[in-house]
């Protein structure tokens, strides 16, 4: 416990350094875009739940009202989702938390495009750190799989972000533009209608450790920037920038009136319902 603790505190302050840098080196280069689509909110329950706890969760977000402002997202772990599906009202939407490559086939473990397109599973986020980290997706796959669910008629929440050590070397950007880049090159510019983008840094997921409003509006204008050369300023304007690590319904607000900031990714406090629906209905404060 201690020595958790410890390392969560050491982490916490690596990555405060690290910002004081790059805000030293960022100071004057804080790029203001500003996206126009409507705020969108995911919940990724990860690999969290029981029947009991997700009937529990489903009806406290039945309870909740939602602002007619934004889009709900909820990604329930693989073998709830029906369940899910069942009890979840309008206006939450279902993802899946990853689809496989290609067409399916022996790939054991392994869920297709296909089926969750047969399954009327409408959305399934794609490239998360965890995923990148723990099964070794690279760029190049994300991108693959990302296009191969378009194309099947899925659509994407597509995540990127740096580690705290690319962070501490400056790199912050350049690792999101070449995940970015590993997607783009995969995709048309009309399959950017279907994509969300959501940017994690992978030390603030699941730390407690937020970026500051002005740390992820500064990641996110330098998205939407690299969006504008390089796919097109419509695209660039119209696409979504979810925000996540660390979310929960104390820091919301504040986080979306950052003009960035379309949206969040949210982990932690998505398995709890009241919780949820507050950061839901942060899209009120977005600008
Ligand atoms: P967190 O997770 O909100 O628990 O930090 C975010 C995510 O991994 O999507």
């Amino acid at each position: 416990m201690r020595g958790g603790q410890a390392s969560n505190n050491l982490v916490k302050m690596r990555a405060q350094h690290a910002f004081a840098r790059e805000n030293r080196r960022h100071a004057s280069s804080l790029v203001v875009c500003a996206g126009t689509g409507k705020f969108v909110v995911g919940g990724n329950w990860k690999c969290n739940g029981t029947k009991d706890s997700i009937d529990k969760l489903c009806a406290s977000l039945n309870s909740g009202k939602i602002t007619a402002d934004v889009e709900v997202i909820c990604a329930p772990p693989m073998v709830y989702i029906d369940r899910v599906q069942s009890k979840l009202k309008a206006p939450y939407q279902i993802a899946a938390q990853n689809c496989w490559v290609s067409k399916g086939g022996a790939f054991t473990g392994e869920v297709s495009a296909e089926m969750l397109k047969d399954a009327n599973i409408p959305w399934v986020i794609l490239g998360h750190s965890e995923r990148r980290s723990l099964c070794g997706e690279t760029n190049e796959f994300v991108g693959l799989k990302t296009k191969y669910a378009l194309d099947t008629g899925v659509k994407v929440v597509a995540c990127i972000g740096e580690s705290l050590a690319q962070r501490e070397a400056g790199d912050t950007l350049n690792v999101c533009f070449a995940q970015l880049k590993a997607i783009v090159d995969c995709v048309t510019e009309k399959d950017w209608e279907n994509i969300i983008i959501a940017y994690e840094p992978v030390w603030a997921i699941g730390t407690g450790k937020v970026a500051t409003p002005d740390q992820a509006q500064e990641v996110h204008a330098g998205v939407r920037k690299w969006m504008s050369e390089n796919v097109s300023p419509d695209v660039a304007s119209k696409v979504r920038i979810q925000y996540g690590g660390s979310v929960n319904a104390g820091n919301c607000d504040e986080l979306a009136t950052k003009p960035d900031i379309d949206g969040f990714l949210v982990g932690g406090a998505s398995l709890d319902g009241e919780a949820f629906v507050k950061i839901c209905n942060s899209a009120a404060h977005s600008k």
